[in-house]
């Protein structure tokens, strides 16, 4: 683990050469750019270092260097965020990337297990690779935060489609069929494809394949709760913003919400557990428009 680390601390601290980023990556960065309001290409910066990854399998001091470039931003900025998230690699991957859950519930579970198992078998740590990254059959190794499938555990993703309920048996056997060149069926979702094309998607290009269309997000047990509440004719209320927002300590705030809505409508949420009270961070959802005409006006 150490020297890959050292290595990719190394290259986010070279200059970078944003000229090695042809035409066509030139083009999809105009159109993920293109999808942000006029002079705000800097928001644009999460996909774009998704599109960079898919490029070079990593966010390399070229990708840093070239979405500054692009978005105006200073290699610093970009370089700040492409360390943030774990989600941005820092040294070349494999052509898949297997993440194993070892958050409390996966864990408790057998992530632990399964991690330590597929560590052993594949002779790497966290963030390393078998096999030549890039290369057919080679696997780079994470143990990752929930997955947001805990119904499912313990689970393991390979390039972020679920393979639920795994095992270590179950976990050996799916990153042999990988190495041997295979691609085994997630239990949910798209089929797998390599490093390169989910990074590609995860920047906003569509899998048009047929059968990722047609792919089911969803098993049973997420389904559950939803199903049992429609049987029983159940129904999840909505609530007035000033009892979510937790007692009297937040009644400035409330106030603030209101005088802000200005709107004379009773002040209550959807019943589902969005993100609420927008108002504050995008005044412009606020006008009678929501803000449309403005953004017209801008371009
Ligand atoms: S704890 Fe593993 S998916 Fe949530």
């Amino acid at each position: 683990m150490g020297s890959n680390q050292r290595l990719s601390l190394i290259d986010i601290g070279r200059p970078g050469d944003p000229a090695v980023f042809g035409e066509q990556v030139r083009t999809a960065a105009a159109e993920i750019i293109a999808r942000y309001p006029a002079g705000e290409a800097r928001s644009a910066l999460l996909p774009m270092l998704h599109l960079v990854q898919s490029e070079q399998g990593y966010v390399s001091a070229d990708g840093i260097a070239f979405c500054a470039e692009l978005l105006e931003l200073t290699k610093a900025q970009v370089a700040a965020v492409a360390t943030f998230y774990t989600m941005y690699k820092r040294s070349p991957t494999g052509e898949y990337l297997v993440s194993v859950c070892t958050n409390t519930l996966c864990g408790l579970l057998g992530g632990d297990e399964i991690y330590r198992a597929l560590s052993e078998r594949l002779g790497v740590g966290m963030n390393e690779t078998a096999g030549t990254p890039g290369a057919p059959g080679s696997i780079t190794l994470e143990h990752a935060e929930c997955l947001a499938a805990c119904d499912y555990a313990p689970v393991v993703t390979v390039n972020y489609e679920f393979f639920d309920n795994q095992t270590p048996d179950s976990a050996l056997e799916l990153v042999g069929e990988l190495q041997a060149g295979n691609r085994p069926l997630p239990t949910r979702g798209a089929p797998l494809c390599n490093f390169a094309e989910i990074s590609r998607q995860i920047a906003g290009f569509v899998d048009r394949r047929p059968e990722s269309v047609r792919a089911a997000a969803t098993g049973a047990p997420t389904e559950a709760g939803v199903r049992l509440a429609q049987q029983l004719g159940q129904q999840a209320p909505s609530y007035p913003v000033s009892d979510r927002a937790g007692g009297p300590e937040h009644a400035g705030a409330d106030a603030e919400t209101k005088a802000a809505d200005n709107t004379g409508k009773p002040d209550y949420t959807s019943s589902n557990d969005a993100p609420l009270n927008t108002v504050k961070s995008d005044p412009a959802a606020a006008s009678p428009t929501g803000g449309q005409s403005e953004r017209v006006d801008e371009e």
